[in-house]
């Protein structure tokens, strides 16, 4: 059967997504193991109205084939929003949108990548992001997360080692898994060292808004001066995952490429959704709506790193995000967290998590767990956390006895 699959199907693209969720946790379970937002903040009846709206106002047109680069209108209104929330000066004309942020990823890593060519990723990095680039066979590097974002003296060694990488992928905010943000020197010197080393920046960002402490930072591509920088955001986290609405922000002449290999793939956005989503911003106030949802997420997240500070062995670190969705725990090297999962959080505590193997692009470390805390109540938080330190604190000591887990 194999022989029917192109190559890019059959070598280099195991199903890195589908390996995420690991089995079923029966009613009562507890999963941290989930990316999604709170589906009770969604707004639903201003949604409702916006289709409304969109049916009322454009009638049967508005069900034809539209432009495959989305409302101009909308793409407008995108233009003044990434200049709103990320410093970003730009026009409708760089802005491509696409059925959310991953179809960005997909006609990037389409645009940019011959099979073997070199790109770095942070180590973790967001899966969704390997998922897609996996399709096009790149040589990926990997490159350390710090606290505050990508390890750039790292960087740098691995630009001078292989002059012809062409493209670096990063979370700069709020970063899938880890939940660090990259600071303002760093996104400063990333732009310098994409002038220096001739490479594309692709930043993606669909978490960029939800900040629950701290001060807010310029986007990367604030910092373009030669359009070396594709930012890529959407709604899917801020509004709803559902209506698949996300956008590229890029230099003219790569949207316009962009734009072609959007046509072949799927023609367009429907039409529906971005005149339903461009009523939605005319007749509410989005950025009202995110500052609505924050202090949900903010107690959420402090009751989480409240019961991690409290129940957690020494020997287990993580991070300390200041917005997103997402805490990265590091255990003690000898532990893999994947079969801590599979033999005792789902079977027996009835918790999940993402084991941390399917962030790194080469699946090379094992220690790592990615834990939400957006799609989780403060008291699942509670009992969930406490019961995960006791399984890690047994799994340390197991291993020091000799038993491996
Ligand atoms: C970092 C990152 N990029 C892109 C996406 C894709 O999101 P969507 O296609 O829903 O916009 C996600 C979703 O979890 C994400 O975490």
């Amino acid at each position: 059967m194999n022989d029917v699959f192109a190559d890019r199907v059959v070598t280099g693209s195991e199903d890195r997504l589908a390996e995420m969720f690991g089995g079923s946790l029966g009613e009562n379970g507890i999963k941290f193991s989930a990316g999604n937002p709170n589906s009770e903040l969604f707004p639903i009846a201003q949604m409702k109205q916006a289709f409304n709206k969109a049916i009322d106002k454009s009638g049967s047109q508005i069900f034809e084939y539209q432009t495959v680069s989305g409302f101009e209108k909308l793409r407008e209104r995108l233009a003044q929003w990434a200049g709103q929330t990320a410093d970003i000066n730009i026009t409708a004309d760089n802005i491509l949108v696409t059925q959310g942020g991953q179809q960005a990823l997909d006609l990037i890593g389409k645009l940019m990548l011959n099979a073997g060519d070199e790109i770095v990723v942070e180590a973790p990095t967001y899966v969704g992001a390997l998922s897609a680039f996996d399709q096009y066979d790149p040589c990926y590097y990997d490159v350390e997360m710090d606290d505050d974002g990508i390890n750039l003296e790292q960087l740098e060694l691995v630009l001078q080692a292989h002059p012809n990488i062409k493209l670096l992928y990063t979370v700069p905010d709020f970063h899938n898994p880890t939940g660090v943000t990259l600071s303002f020197r760093k996104r400063e010197k990333l732009v310098e060292l994409a002038e220096r080393y001739d490479f594309f920046i692709l930043e993606d960002t669909p978490y960029r808004d939800l900040r629950y402490k701290g001060i807010k930072l310029p986007a990367i591509k604030s910092f373009d001066r030669h359009g070396r920088v594709l930012y890529v955001s959407s709604f899917s986290k801020i509004l709803m995952p559902g209506l698949r609405v996300g956008w590229v922000a890029a230099d003219k002449i790569l949207i316009e490429r962009l734009r072609k290999l959007k046509t072949s793939s799927d023609l367009e956005t429907p039409g529906i959704v971005l005149a339903a989503l461009d009523q939605y911003m005319e007749n509410n106030d989005l950025s009202k709506h995110i500052a609505e949802m924050l202090p949900t997420y903010r107690s959420r997240l402090e009751a989480m790193l409240a019961v991690l500070d409290k129940t957690m062995p020494t020997d287990v670190r993580y991070t300390r995000p200041e917005g997103g969705f997402f805490i990265w725990l590091t255990l003690p090297e000898v532990i893999d967290a994947q079969k801590l999962l599979s033999e005792i959080c789902i079977p027996k505590d009835r918790i999940s998590f993402v084991p941390g193997k399917v962030f790194y692009a080469q699946r090379n470390r094992k220690n790592g767990m990615r834990l939400n805390f957006s799609g989780v109540d403060e008291e699942q938080i509670k009992v969930g956390i406490t019961k995960l330190a006791k399984s890690i604190r047994s799994a340390i000591t197991a291993n020091k006895v000799g038993a491996v887990l």
